[in-house]
């Protein structure tokens, strides 16, 4: 029995959650999977409710269960709240409580959508296709840290099992893919990083099919936007494969497309912006990269990898006859054939083309 639980969470979490969550259930009727879905109240609208972005109850649910499909959470709504309380904090405690280590995310232009990207043709045209693996649960995320009025300060601590899981990890997703590793760090400055050139130079051994390196985070911060076509998987640790995500979402066209996988002990699937309270309720919101985040379980949690492929298929598809909600339309006059559409019609396109 797959035991998902569902959180879609704030802003235009359950918007783009819920057209996710039916095309799941689509594809896990079709491939015979028996599962069983509890839906928790997790985020902002928790705080709302019981006061905390995630109860103590719901947390041993979901150590109970085998993945979450997760919508987005927090807002402006929430910045005046404690600290301890913030929606951000529960999502870190869920990733603690589900030892979501391995943070698995994919950006890759569309050939279809390349005039999306900021970047110039001449870059894109070099096909962009990278994944960056994010180290998700220890760091300077969850280093000791003190707050007073007039100093404060954040550790960032790696202990060598939990660089070995990650680079593994990072090695086993390259030979899927370029067979190139690149690990991102800032070697020349931090202690925490020469650790882990050292563990990194030691696991290479063990996978000689992968072409492994080394890059300073500001130079790859600068490449990521120069020369992204270099890159094939990269690993890094929690804070900068946060901001590196980022980078490489903005130059795929639109960070609505991205999707995210976080693997541990129950996996999290969510899509890697946020909640978008400024466009919650309008139609406006790009399903895509939830929808993408529902294909990558289907691959990495019950190992559907065809089943995935339809899902990824059909969104290529609907992307291809013209489907674009605002984030990804043109700008100006355009003479391609466009569907300007909502994030209901962008959502009906990818289930009719997966129904086909
Ligand atoms: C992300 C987000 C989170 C992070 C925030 C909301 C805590 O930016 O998933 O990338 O920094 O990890
Ligand atoms: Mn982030």
């Amino acid at each position: 029995m797959f035991r998902l639980i569902y959180a879609p969470g704030d802003g235009i979490g359950p918007e783009i959650g819920d057209i996710a969550l039916n095309i799941l259930e689509y594809q896990l009727k079709k491939y015979g999977v028996q599962y069983e879905i509890t839906e928790i109240l997790f985020g902002g609208c928790a705080v709302d409710a019981y006061g905390v972005p995630l109860r103590s109850v719901d947390t041993s649910v979901v150590k109970n269960s085998d993945a979450v499909l997760l919508g987005a959470v927090g807002g402006p709504a929430w910045d005046g709240v404690d600290p301890s309380v913030r929606p951000e904090k529960g999502l870190l405690t869920l990733r603690k409580e589900c030892d979501a280590y391995a943070n698995f995310r994919p950006a890759r232009v569309y050939a279809c959508l390349k005039n999306a990207s900021p970047l110039k043709d001449r870059i894109t045209d070099k096909g962009i296709d990278i994944m960056i693996v994010r180290e998700l649960s220890s760091g300077i995320y969850f280093g000791e840290r003190a707050e007073g009025e007039n100093e404060a300060y954040d550790t960032e601590y790696y202990s060598r099992a939990q660089i070995e899981r990650i680079i593994r990890k990072g090695f086993e997703c390259a030979q899927t893919r370029g067979k190139k590793l690149c690990l991102v760090d800032k070697a020349n400055v931090l202690a925490t990083s020469r650790l882990w050139r050292r563990i990194m130079a030691e696991l290479s051994a063990g996978y000689p099919d992968v072409e492994a390196s080394a890059m300073y985070v500001d130079n790859a911060a600068m490449q990521l936007a120069s020369a992204p076509y270099k890159f094939d998987t990269v690993v890094t640790s929690n804070l900068f494969g946060d901001i590196l995500s980022d980078e490489a979402a903005v130059i795929t066209g639109s960070i609505g497309l991205l999707p995210s996988a976080s693997i541990g002990k129950v996996d999290i699937y969510e899509p890697i912006h946020g909640s978008a309270p400024d466009i919650a309720g309008t139609g406006k919101a790009d399903p895509v990269g939830m929808i993408l985040s529902a294909a990558m379980l289907l691959r990495y949690r019950l190992g559907l990898p065809e089943a995935a492929a339809e899902i990824e298929r059909a969104v290529e598809n609907a992307l291809e006859y013209g489907y674009r909600t605002p984030d990804i339309a043109p700008a100006g006059n355009y003479t391609d054939k466009i569907i300007i559409c909502t994030t209901a019609q962008m959502g009906e396109a990818i289930s009719d083309a997966l129904r086909q």
